[in-house]
């Protein structure tokens, strides 16, 4: 892996129509926080940049179900979700707004700029019109039946039942989705603005071509719009809500910049305002436009076109900024109810959504990071159960970590009067368990690194496992008497696995890592450079350390909803 002077990390921007669930956050937020914080606590220059996604049909479809506007629906959503995402520990640098000023304007010249190498041109195209209302009709507000498999209600470009993704003039039987309309549409000729995705063909093929350590979805979807050929794609769309198209030309009134071209951009201008902020405004292209940087997105798959063939396209399309280095893309999370057989979607009108604020507000948010990274959806769709989530949260958690924490921590308070003690000549079993430490820190790091999450915590819990038996083996409740010096030798051993753990558990499980920090006396474990202490910055003799607290307490069986 080449290496790189800076990291720019991108979580998909949520739309700001709702509250995120767990499932957006097992896709594109936690893994993201997780290398983040990583690669913070190996002293990189990291930057982690997210925010509302405010434009689209989403939006507007939500403010008119509630008739409400659409400002109203974002300024509400845009602050619950910045709310929830810090309650999960998910620690942006920056949440940014796409309604910002400074994001209208760095659409602008994006636009501005494409148009101006050539990659945008006018065309006029057929599109659905609603008589009843007079107004065009945008792709989500047709519906109709699916084209392919045949089902009814399919939306306008993508049918739910299939997955399949088709033009809008495909779909048959269409009717206006416009809430109180219904008629059927008729098509007429109207003016847009394409992005030339064409001219990129060979210059994403070869960009796309050196970047074998994808993950197959996010690699085989790409590769997939290469085979197919790309073409040019409207980049504007019939609605009033959206950035203003940066053209001198009548025929723009009552059309905007599509959602997809803008929100993306929206990655730039938060990482602008971000230096802005800083009193350092150029500081931005370091990130952006500098080879020795690179970016890395988090997203669920189905923003896989957007972001590893047409966002690339565009910031081709700008000259001097750089193609982002790995797209990592989650499959879905799915939600199995108890008793039934086949999980399905999390879905607010099915009552299967299970929203991050409440979540974290009832279990905490490490319980829920820990159960949420066990089950990444990483490699194919996975599942989420209550059931599932009070076993592995018991039976991991707290029997294998906060247990090996607490009879440590304990013992070593009651017996070596809350001192670390002396290690004295550590026999083989011994050294081999300090050794574990850096092994696993080495082990648990070249994961990440992969975007391995999953594999990733197995390996930190690792440790715990270990020192659980070396515990049991080595039975110092046993030698307290026969052998106290051999004793000492075995809780120095164990306290040395504790503050491990305490900074080896700090991508994953922030707030306990601090707390069992707080607990050894050792450093905060993000502070810059920690990683690399692992294993190399132990305890002294003698060190005092304070009564344990219970890290995870067990949850019991009417705790989580049946
Ligand atoms: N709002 C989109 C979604 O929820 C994601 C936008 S990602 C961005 O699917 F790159 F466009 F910002
Ligand atoms: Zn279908």
């Amino acid at each position: 892996m080449a290496t790189f002077a800076r990291t720019l990390v991108t979580s998909a921007l949520p739309y700001a129509n709702g509250r995120i669930h767990i499932g957006h956050l097992a896709g594109a937020y936690l893994p993201a926080d997780i290398f983040v914080r990583f690669l913070r606590m190996r002293g990189k220059d990291v930057l982690f940049v997210c925010g509302s996604d405010e434009h689209g049909v989403p939006i507007t479809l939500r403010a008119m179900e509630e008739g409400t506007t659409p400002q109203a629906v974002i300024d509400r959503f845009h602050g619950e979700n910045e709310a929830a995402f810090r309650a999960a520990g998910i620690d942006f640098d920056i949440y940014g707004r796409t309604s910002w000023p400074e994001h209208h304007a760095a659409t602008a010249e994006f636009f501005r700029r494409l148009e101006a190498g050539g990659h945008i041109e006018k065309r006029t195209i057929q599109q659905y019109f609603s008589t009843k209302m007079s107004m065009f009709l945008p792709d989500r507000y047709v519906e109709g039946t699916c084209p392919k498999c045949g089902a009814a209600n399919a939306r306008g470009d993508q049918c739910d039942a299939c997955g399949t993704s088709y033009e809008v003039t495909d779909l048959r039987d269409p009717r206006s989705a416009v809430p109180g309309d219904g008629s059927t549409p008729v098509l007429r000729d109207s003016q847009h603005w394409f992005l030339r995705l064409d001219r990129f063909q060979e210059r994403l093929g070869a960009w796309l071509e050196a970047k074998t350590e994808w993950r197959a979805n996010t690699r085989g979807t790409a590769l997939g719009w290469l085979r197919e050929g790309l073409r040019p794609r409207c980049v504007t769309r019939d609605t009033e809500w959206g950035v203003e198209i940066p053209v001198d030309d009548p025929e723009r009134r009552g059309k905007r910049i599509y959602v997809w071209f803008d929100a993306p951009i929206g990655y730039v201008t938060n990482t602008r305002v971000w230096a802005a902020r800083r009193g350092a405004p150029d500081a931005w292209e370091r990130y952006w436009k500098a080879p020795d940087a690179r970016i890395v997105h988090f997203i669920g798959k189905d923003n896989i076109p957007f972001h590893a063939i047409i966002f690339p396209a565009m910031l081709a399309g700008q000259g001097d900024y750089t193609l982002p280095d790995a797209v990592v893309a989650n499959e879905y999370l799915n939600f199995l109810r108890a008793g039934e057989a086949a999980a399905v979607k999390f879905s607010k009108s099915r009552g299967t959504v299970v929203e991050v604020q409440a979540f974290v507000d009832t279990y905490g948010a490490d319980r829920m990071r820990y159960y949420l990274t066990a089950i990444a959806p990483e490699g194919s769709d996975s599942e989420f159960s209550w059931t599932d989530f009070l076993r592995r949260t018991n039976g991991e958690l707290a029997d294998i970590l906060g247990n090996f924490i607490h009879r440590s921590l304990s013992f070593a308070v009651k017996n070596f009067d809350a001192r670390v003690p002396a290690a004295g000549a550590l026999d083989e079993a011994g050294r081999r368990a300090l050794a574990a430490v850096a092994e696993r820190r080495d082990e648990v790091g070249r994961l990440i690194e992969r975007f391995q999450f999953r594999q990733a915590q197995i390996a930190m819990l690792e440790l715990a496992r270990l020192g659980n038996r070396y515990f049991d083996e080595q039975q110092p409740w046993a030698t307290r008497r026969s052998d106290p010096a051999r004793c000492a030798g075995t809780l120095h051993v164990c306290l040395q696995l504790g503050a491990g753990l305490a900074r080896m558990m700090g991508p994953f499980l922030p707030e306990s890592a601090g707390r069992l920090a707080g607990m050894l006396g050792v450093e905060d474990p993000h502070a810059p450079g920690a990683w690399g202490r692992i294993g190399e910055d132990l305890l002294a003799e003698g060190a005092p350390i304070r009564p344990p607290e219970i890290l995870f307490p067990k949850l019991m069986p009417e705790d989580v909803p049946q």
